[in-house]
């Protein structure tokens, strides 16, 4: 059986052809990252338009890249929640315009479940139950996930996501967008001890949530102090932009190490299921999987490229298809997040 499934929950247009033994037969990602730059983020009334020019393409090339056609789809998959309105619509609207062409079931996924199934695509084993662990652009969000669609939502970010603190940090040290990959490699050569910058609630087992938006207001002041100076007219050295990215992604890291580990500990859990943007991080997978091998933690961390927004983790399609979950062709978006 194989399912299209479409992916447009942010600013990646993206589609792919998946089989029910999470085979990937073909998967295109169109990256808005170029447009998205001079704005250091997503604009999300730019991303939704640049998502009507791309969305179309996408599915040709799609489909041009195997030999099955569009009459050996078994069902269309979009992603409907969460995301920006505009963007969900456009992946939305062309997943049921499709599905009504060649007369097909409609199936609707959870973006937040999908990245968590990244990681049973790439373990090619069963994951469930575990803590899943949503680290992205817009979410910072930790749940027990008791199979792949029934997530109960443990603890998260009470006001930035641990990505945008990254790109809004990338963006004050004179780095591009996307800030994270830009971070991690400034911080290579820097020293995480240099500045110490805040870690909120790290010391309280009590709680499962983040708070990044101080961090960011950390960094802001190092740099500039209170005065007005723009980081335009910042003369930062390369020392010292390094050491303030590998101060800050340590920070960001201890306070998400931490938490996951008390997640497992507070749910009796012994897999840890890592996904989203941040978990591309190569120092972040370097420490989960160091303390995951002493604490005798099951730990999956997808591969890079399904750790960042992509089709294939769409996939999850197939656990819907399977109990028949279809949706009518009046499904609607959900932009906002719907914790379990
Ligand atoms: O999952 P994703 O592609 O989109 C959302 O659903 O948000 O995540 C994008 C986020 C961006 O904030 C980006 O800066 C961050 O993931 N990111 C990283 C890395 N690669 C991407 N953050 C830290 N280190 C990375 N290597
Ligand atoms: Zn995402």
């Amino acid at each position: 059986m194989h399912i299209l499934t479409i992916e447009t929950t942010c600013d990646e247009t993206a589609a792919a052809i998946v089989t029910e033994n999470l085979e990937v037969i073909s998967s295109v990602v169109a990256s808005q990252a170029d447009i998205h730059k001079r704005f250091s983020g997503v604009v999300p009334e730019i991303a939704a338009r640049a998502h009507v020019e791309r969305i179309l393409p996408v599915l040709d090339e799609t489909l041009k890249k195997t030999d099955i056609s569009l009459s050996q789809i078994d069902a269309i998959a979009v992603a409907n929640t969460p995301g920006l309105a505009g963007s969900l619509l456009v992946g939305l609207s062309a997943a049921k315009s499709l599905a009504l062409a060649i007369g097909k079931p409609l199936i609707a996924i959870n973006h937040l479940h999908a990245h968590i199934y990244a990681c049973k695509i790439a373990a090619k084993a069963e994951i469930f139950p575990c803590v899943g662990f949503i680290v992205s652009g817009g979410h910072t969000n930790l749940y027990h996930c008791h199979s792949a669609t029934q997530f109960e939502y443990l603890g998260g970010t009470i006001d930035d996501a641990a990505g945008e603190a990254f790109d809004k940090v990338a963006h004050m040290l004179g780095l591009a967008y996307p800030g994270g990959p830009e971070i991690s490699k400034a911080a290579m050569t820097g020293n995480p001890q240099a500045f110490s910058f805040p870690r909120p609630y790290i010391h309280d087992r009590s709680t499962l949530n983040f708070s990044f938006s101080g961090l960011k207001t950390a960094v802001r002041y190092q740099l500039v102090g209170t005065g007005k100076q723009s980081f335009q007219d910042l003369k930062l050295s390369p020392e010292k932009r390094a050491d303030v990215a590998a101060s800050f992604q340590e920070a960001v890291l201890d306070c998400l190490v931490e938490k996951a580990f008390l997640a497992l500990e507070k749910s009796s859990l012994s897999t840890l299921c890592l996904g989203g943007g941040v978990a591309a991080n190569r120092e972040f997978r370097r420490r989960l999987t160091e303390r995951a091998e002493a604490g005798k933690v099951t730990l999956h961390i997808a591969p890079p490229e399904l750790c960042t927004d992509n089709a294939v983790m769409g996939a999850i399609a197939f656990e819907h298809l399977r109990t028949q979950d279809f949706s009518p062709l009046d499904l609607d978006i959900l932009p906002g997040l719907v914790r379990s």
